[in-house]
């Protein structure tokens, strides 16, 4: 079992793996990463291949501190420093210049690189240990849902990986905010748990939130997240009569909602979720694996209110019906 927890050993084997260009699965504050050398051109190769991830889509470089900014990123403005000192370990990744020398396969291909210091005590351990930067994307298959457990990341690789470390369950659930500093006015590319009005306390410019148009972030494929499981967004209004109709077709349904039941019938599965937007984005992910191995036909989720510490919940959420509404409105 490619299992190891936190103990000094572990860790210290972790870093050796890393250091002959294998992959660590390893836990951070916001979900599992699979972490490469990413100084190691064909380690963070091996990101790719494992992940099936296409090539030109680009990793973040996980850091132990903002001082190690400098070695992966060129004209750092001020307000990325004022930003890391105030957010940083945590769950925000900053868009910058990058370094020369630092590899295509890391950038995929773009001017600009992605950098992050995670708060996990596991993976600053694993940072500082190692003394480089770690590439790692999410640690699931490309366009499946990000693992919030080592349970998770098993369930993704099975035991083909050389070594996961199990830090438990992920405190956020939800991926890193993502801030554009590379130029222009700053941009957020992907919300998360550090929302706009918290970023803009440090910023001094005026932050646009529009995600449209992005290129190159698969985060921003509609699909992206998105279950096995056909899945569709509605008011809480019209989630009983929509898993009415659903049943009246013989299908089973779970319904993700605020409210209690409003339906006793054993197709249906009706969950409460909690009503507070940090403790429901922490339990998603683990939600949405649960419906997907239980014998179910159809989701129909709840939609979340239209509130700013909402935004990354909301966000995931549409993609993960995304896809369903595009093969509906190509119907
Ligand atoms: O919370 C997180 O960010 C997690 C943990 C492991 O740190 N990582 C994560 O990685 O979500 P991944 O690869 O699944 O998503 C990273 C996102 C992608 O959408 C990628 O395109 C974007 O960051 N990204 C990385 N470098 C970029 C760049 N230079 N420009 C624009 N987007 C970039
Ligand atoms: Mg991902």
């Amino acid at each position: 079992m490619p299992q190891y927890g936190s103990s000094p050993d572990d860790i210290a084997f972790a870093v050796n793996v890393l250091r002959s260009g294998g992959l660590v699965a390893f836990p951070t504050e916001t979900v599992y990463g699979l972490g490469a050398d990413a100084a190691n051109e064909r380690a963070v190769m091996t990101v790719f291949s494992t992940k099936g991830r296409p090539a030109d889509h680009p990793l973040i470089v996980h850091l132990a501190t903002a001082a190690e900014m400098t070695r992966w990123a060129l004209d750092i403005p001020d307000v990325a420093w004022r930003i890391a000192e105030r957010f940083w370990p945590g769950p925000l990744t900053l868009i910058l210049r990058r370094a020369p020398g630092v590899s295509d396969a890391v950038t995929g291909g773009q001017d600009t690189i992605g950098l992050r210091v995670p708060a996990h005590p596991v993976a600053l351990a694993l940072l500082k240990a190692f003394g480089g930067g770690i590439a790692a994307p999410s640690a699931n298959r490309f366009g499946c849902i990000s693992p919030t457990s080592a349970a998770h990341v098993l369930a993704e690789f099975g035991h083909s990986l050389p070594c996961v470390i199990d830090g438990g369950r992920c405190e956020i659930g939800l991926e890193s905010t993502i801030l554009d500093l590379s130029g222009g006015s700053p941009r957020v590319l992907r919300p998360g748990a550090i929302t706009p009005a918290a970023l803009n306390q440090i910023l001094n410019t005026e932050l646009a939130t529009s995600t449209d148009n992005v290129p190159r972030v698969p985060g921003s494929l509609a699909s992206h997240y998105a279950p096995e499981t056909p899945l569709r967004l509605l008011p809480r209004a019209e989630l009983k009569a929509a898993a009415l109709a659903l049943l009246q077709r013989g299908q089973t349904v779970t319904v993700v909602s605020s409210q209690p039941a409003e339906i006793h019938q054993s197709a249906c599965h009706w969950l409460m979720m909690p009503d507070d937007a940090a403790q429901y984005g922490q339990s998603l992910y683990a939600l949405l694996r649960d419906i997907d191995k239980s014998a179910c036909d159809y989701i129909l989720i709840e939609l979340p209110p239209a509130q700013m510490q909402w935004e990354a919940v909301s966000d995931r959420l549409t993609r993960a019906a995304g896809k369903l509404q595009r093969e509906s409105d190509s119907e």
